[in-house]
């Protein structure tokens, strides 16, 4: 879960997402274990990945990790309350919102300093979501961005779609509402980064996606 190395020794790729799993605790892994033992097998074989070199050369992550993996899981920041720390774990390791919406380098690492600023999962955009107030969500209120993040819509500003709509669907609608407090009240903390509007307009007339044209 931390390393990216698969039960038969090979490294993975960054598509599971183990640069955010790498900052989980290790009690948190081993009750995700404990709860994935207690769901019923199924025997299909996992498809083989189809890969052209070099991207098949999965030895060559090996550099990367040292490069771009974090070593430690997360530790608890004692300057903020329990509140900013929960979210910051939320979004940070376990939700992994960074993997999606943090723009990417040539080498595929998330870009420093412009954390959770943007990026593409699938042809979608993964909107800029610190709180910058024209390309980021600092227009929206917290009842607004709370209830987008539990349900996939809110009022001017939803309906969600993408890979969005599976996290919401799959897993933020699961979470008791105290843990979406928690990521509301991180993510108002994170240094808004100013990204270019028009990326906005691209992803709609590609996709007919979700804008600021909602709101
Ligand atoms: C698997 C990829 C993925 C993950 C993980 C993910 N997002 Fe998203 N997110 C997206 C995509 C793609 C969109 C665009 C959806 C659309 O336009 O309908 C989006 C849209 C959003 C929006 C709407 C922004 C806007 O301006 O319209 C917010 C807010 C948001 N995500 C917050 C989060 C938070 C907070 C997390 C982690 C708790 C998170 N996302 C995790 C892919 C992801």
């Amino acid at each position: 879960m931390r390393s990216g190395i698969s039960q038969h020794g090979e490294n993975l790729y960054p598509a599971f997402p183990y640069t955010s799993y790498a900052l989980l605790s290790t009690d948190h892994i081993l009750a995700i274990r404990a709860y994935l033992r207690t769901l019923a097998p199924v025997g299909d074989p996992s498809p083989a990945n189809d890969l052209a070199f070099p991207y098949n050369q999965r030895w060559l992550m090996r550099g990367w990790n040292l490069l771009f993996l974090a070593s430690n899981p997360m530790a608890t920041d004692p300057s903020k309350d329990e509140t900013w720390n929960r979210g910051a774990y939320l979004v940070e390791a376990l939700a992994h919102c960074g993997e999606c919406h943090t723009p990417r380098g040539l080498m595929f690492q998330r870009k420093q300093g412009e954390a959770l600023s943007g990026g593409e999962v699938d042809g979608w955009k993964a909107w800029n979501i610190p709180s910058d107030p024209e390309s980021g969500v600092g227009k929206w209120t917290d009842e607004e961005l709370t209830a987008f993040l539990s349900t996939g819509h809110a009022k001017g500003h939803g309906p969600v779609g993408g890979a969005m709509r599976e996290a919401v669907d799959l897993s933020f609608s699961k979470l008791p509402a105290a843990d979406i407090e928690a990521i509301v009240a991180y993510l108002r903390t994170v240094a808004p980064v100013k990204s270019d509007p028009a990326l906005r307009i691209t992803g709609k007339a590609l996709q007919g996606q979700r804008s600021l044209e909602k709101s």
